[in-house]
């Protein structure tokens, strides 16, 4: 099963990609974390991500989709995989298509994760992350068991770079200029599913269950 999760930034793809892929044993793949990982690790691409990351930019095409389909040939992602924050524009998702057919395959099911942008400037200013496993927790409405403290690695949580309200706003709007026109590439493949992700955490995942099966 090859799943999509859409959505703006801060709407839960993440939240609920990680529910996903432990329910349906399928591994969690995030760009976003694969660049926070790499920026952490002080590679080179990382560096390179981060000129864009800070400005709510998106990471030019080229270098997202190598890395992105380097992660998926790898083994544990033969059954499929639930990719969260790839693809981002058409482009990327013209390459995903275009790889998975010379392998006979496609992507199953694209799950677009509803929430206006007022919601998202709050939930994102109450956010705090592992760098480690990529964890993600909210002050208010998720938090962790211990204050500051990720529950699966014992890492301090972190807030992120691009979390600050002027950033957010930029990458709202990247969001609606370059990935709100996934939702209709989707549509026409006949694999977009809506979810409203204002509910809590757990009615999201509810609805998701029932589109997945
Ligand atoms: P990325 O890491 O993908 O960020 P994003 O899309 O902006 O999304 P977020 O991770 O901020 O939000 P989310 O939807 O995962 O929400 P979450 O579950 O954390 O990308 C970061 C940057 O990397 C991009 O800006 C770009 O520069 C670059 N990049 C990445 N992929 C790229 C690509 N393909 N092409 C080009 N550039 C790329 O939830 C948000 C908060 O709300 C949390 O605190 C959470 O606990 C809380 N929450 C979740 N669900 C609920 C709920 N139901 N109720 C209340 N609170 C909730
Ligand atoms: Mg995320």
């Amino acid at each position: 099963m090859k799943i999509i999760m859409l959505g703006a930034p801060g709407a839960g793809k993440g939240t609920q990609a990680k529910m996903i892929a432990e329910k349906y044993h399928l591994p969690h793949v995030s760009t976003g974390d694969i660049f926070r990982a790499n920026l952490k690790e002080g590679t080179e691409l990382g560096k390179k991500a981060k000129e864009y990351m800070d400005k709510g930019a998106l990471v030019p095409d080229e270098l997202t989709v190598e890395i992105l389909l380097d992660r998926v040939a790898k083994d544990d992602c033969k059954n499929g995989y639930v990719l969260d924050g790839f693809p981002r524009t058409i482009p990327q998702a013209e390459v995903l298509d275009k790889e998975l057919e010379k392998l006979g395959d496609k992507v199953d099911l694209a799950i677009d994760v509803e929430v206006p942008d007022e919601n998202i400037v709050r939930r994102m200013s109450g956010r705090r992350a592992c760098l480690k496993c990529g964890a993600t927790y909210h002050i208010e409405h998720i938090p962790p068991k211990q204050e500051g403290i990720c529950d699966n690695c014992g890492e301090p949580l972190v807030q992120r770079d691009d979390d600050k309200p002027e950033t957010v706003q930029k990458r709202l709007t990247v969001y609606h200029d370059q990935t709100a026109p996934l939702i209709d590439y989707y549509t026409k493949k006949n694999i977009l599913k809506t979810v409203d992700g204002t509910q809590d955490m757990e009615a999201v995942f509810a609805d998701i269950v029932k589109l997945v099966g």
